[in-house]
């Protein structure tokens, strides 16, 4: 038995909070039966509408892919492009990605059908850190790593203060290895960040996502992300929330 509100948020129609006023307005039936009370627990059995549309209810699931490069991070593209969800071919729940990575981006991606928990993590209040390690051009000096650290402007706003580290650099090929943590993610804002400071980036891969790292997976592979782990991302973002 689940929370109304929960079960409507999963299924991805709206937020938890947007649930409860859909639920307050009288627009959520049960069985037929318009139901008020935001504490109605309902089960798999139960059937449930929102403005007389049918929830398409599945078992939640949760996947970690280490996405390759020369992939799109959508359900499908018009293009024929390879996306994300080629990746999980026998499955039969309807998942797609929390975020996005570029095309041109490597590396962990979560994907799931829980309309709830991809909100959670994907609001920019929950703060969940992401660590990048970008392949850039030039060697960026103290004081230009030290712009990203405090906020670069980009053409939708001050960036939120960033952590870098000085990986290593190649001064023959003109090249410097940089990790990054951000807590946002806005629109390709990591490679933005980096034309910024004017060191374009050439290659960039997302090592890590909350605590989630690629340990065990090589390009294209995936994993079930444990019960375990899911609700530690849930604690964590939510964590942040209440800061
Ligand atoms: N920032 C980018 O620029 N690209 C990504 O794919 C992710 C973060």
């Amino acid at each position: 038995m689940e929370r109304l509100q929960k079960v409507i948020a999963q299924a991805g129609v709206s937020s938890r909070r947007k649930a409860e006023e859909l639920i307050a307005q009288g627009r959520v039936t049960v069985n037929g039966k318009v139901i008020k009370e935001l504490g109605t627990k309902v089960s798999s059995n139960d059937k449930v509408e929102v403005n007389g549309i049918p929830l398409e209810r599945e078992q939640p699931v949760y996947y970690l892919l280490y996405k390759p490069t020369g992939v799109i991070s959508s359900v499908s593209d018009d293009k024929g492009r390879k996306v994300v969800t080629d990746f999980f071919p026998l499955l039969k729940e309807r998942i797609y990605p929390i975020g996005r990575l570029d095309y041109d981006t490597s590396g962990v991606l979560l994907l799931t059908n829980d309309g709830d928990f991809a909100n959670t993590l994907m609001h920019p209040k929950h703060e969940v850190d992401k660590v990048y390690i970008a392949k850039v051009k030039g060697m960026p000096t103290r004081e230009q790593l030290r712009l990203l650290a405090t906020g670069v402007k980009l053409e939708d706003g001050i960036t939120a203060p960033a952590k870098t580290k000085l990986i290593s650099s190649d001064k023959k090929k003109n090249t410097s290895i940089i990790q990054i943590i951000i807590h946002e993610g806005r629109n390709r804002q990591v490679r933005r960040m980096f034309d910024a400071i004017g060191c374009p980036v050439i290659k960039l891969k997302r090592e890590q996502y909350g605590f989630i790292t690629l340990h065990g997976l090589t390009p294209g592979e995936s994993r079930e992300l444990s019960p375990h782990e899911v609700k530690q991302l849930r604690a964590q973002s939510q964590a942040k929330t209440r800061k």
